[in-house]
C-alpha cells in the first residue's frame, strides 16, 4: 500500500513505471467506448472514495472514468454532506470509518497538511487530488502528454510563465525526478515556494527564475501556464492581476519558443488573462490531450498505490 501525495516522495524509478504503465494501458484499449472495462479489471470489487473541498471538473470525471475502466466503483462525497466537513466528526474518526468502506481515497483540499493528516489515520492509500501546495496527478498527466507528443522529456526545456502556484510546485518536483530543464518567468512576489526550490537545488536541478517571459520562453520545447488566481487564493486580486499582466502566453511568446513547441495548461483557463484564444485553440495546444490523459495516468497511479 502506498500513498500518492507529492512527486518528490516517489523515486525516479517508480515515477517512470507509473508513466510507462499509463502509456501501455492507454495503447491496449481498443474498445472506443469511454467506460469499457480493461481486460484485467484490476479494480473489480474495489471502491474509490473521493472528497472534494474545492470545485472540480477534470479531476472528478477523470477519476470516476479511471475507476470504471479498471472495473471498480467510485463514490464522491461532498464535505457539506458528511460529518467531518460540517465539524460533527473528527478527521481521524472519518479516516478510520472510510478505511472500512473504501479501498482507496482521493482528497482535494485547501491546506496540504490535511492530506498528510488524513494519511496517518487511514489504513488504505490516499491520492492527492490538489492542495494549495501542489497537484501531482496533473503534472503526471502532463509528463505523459509531453512524451506522447514529443518523446522523452529528459533534457528538454520546459518553460513556466505566470503565477508561482501549486501546479508549478509539482512541475518543479517533476523537473528533478524526470530530469528536464525548467525556466520560470514570474513577477516579484509571486515566486514559487522557497522550500520546494531549495529541495530542487539540493537535488541538483537547474531551474532558472527570471522576470523576463520572452527570455524564459526562448528555444523552449513546451510553454506552460495556469490561471493567475487559483481557487481559494486569499490575495489582493487587483494587485495580482496587474503584476501578472506582462506574463500572458500569446503569439509573441510562442514565436520565440521552438517551432514545434507545445502549449500546456491544466485548465480551467481564464482566456484573455494568462493565455490568448489563438494559443489555447491553436495547433500547438495540447490542453485537451492533457485532460484526457488524466484518466490514463490516474489508472496507473491507482494501480501503483494498491501494490
Ligand atoms: N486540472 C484540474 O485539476 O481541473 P479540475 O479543477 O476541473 O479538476
Ligand atoms: N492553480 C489552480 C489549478 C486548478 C486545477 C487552482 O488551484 O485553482
Amino acid at each position: 500500500m502506498r500513498n500518492f501525495i507529492n512527486i518528490s516522495d516517489i523515486s525516479k524509478k517508480e515515477l517512470r513505471i507509473i508513466i510507462d504503465n499509463a502509456t501501455v494501458r492507454k495503447k491496449k484499449r481498443t474498445d472506443n467506448s469511454k467506460n469499457a472495462i480493461d481486460a484485467d479489471a484490476l479494480l473489480d470489487g474495489k471502491i474509490l472514495v473521493m472528497i472534494f473541498e474545492k470545485p472540480s471538473t477534470r479531476t472528478r470525471i477523470s477519476f470516476d472514468l479511471a475507476v470504471k475502466q479498471l472495473g471498480g466503483k467510485s463514490v464522491t462525497l461532498n464535505p457539506d454532506e458528511i460529518h467531518y466537513g460540517s465539524g460533527n466528526e473528527s478527521l481521524p474518526d472519518t479516516a478510520k470509518v472510510l478505511s472500512q468502506y473504501a479501498d482507496i481515497i482521493m482528497l482535494r483540499t485547501h491546506v496540504h497538511k490535511k492530506v498528510l493528516d488524513f494519511s496517518k489515520y487511514l489504513n488504505i492509500p490516499i491520492i492527492n487530488g490538489l492542495t494549495d501546495l501542489n497537484h501531482p496527478c496533473q503534472i503526471m498527466s502532463d509528463i505523459m502528454t509531453f512524451e506522447e507528443l514529443k518523446g522523452p522529456i529528459k533534457n528538454k526545456k520546459i518553460t513556466w510563465i505566470g503565477d508561482g502556484n501549486n501546479i508549478l510546485h509539482s512541475l518543479i518536483e517533476a523537473s528533478v525526478q524526470f530530469g528536464f530543464d525548467l525556466s520560470i518567468a514570474c513577477p516579484k512576489g509571486y515566486e514559487p515556494d522557497k522550500k520546494i526550490l531549495q529541495w530542487a537545488k539540493k537535488n541538483k536541478s537547474e531551474i532558472l527564475i527570471t522576470r523576463d517571459a520572452l527570455s524564459a520562453a526562448k528555444d523552449s520545447d513546451c510553454i506552460m501556464t495556469d490561471k493567475w488566481i487559483s481557487m481559494g487564493d486569499k490575495i489582493n486580486k487587483k494587485k495580482k492581476l496587474k503584476a501578472l499582466k506582462p506574463y500572458q502566453v500569446n503569439k509573441k511568446i510562442m514565436k520565440v519558443a521552438k517551432k514545434e513547441a507545445i502549449f500546456m495548461h491544466c485548465l480551467p483557463a481564464s482566456r484573455g488573462d494568462e493565455v490568448t484564444d489563438d494559443v489555447i485553440d491553436g495547433k500547438q495546444s495540447a490542453v485537451w490531450l492533457e485532460a484526457l490523459n488524466r484518466i490514463h495516468v490516474q489508472k496507473s497511479i491507482i494501480e501503483w498505490c494498491l501494490k
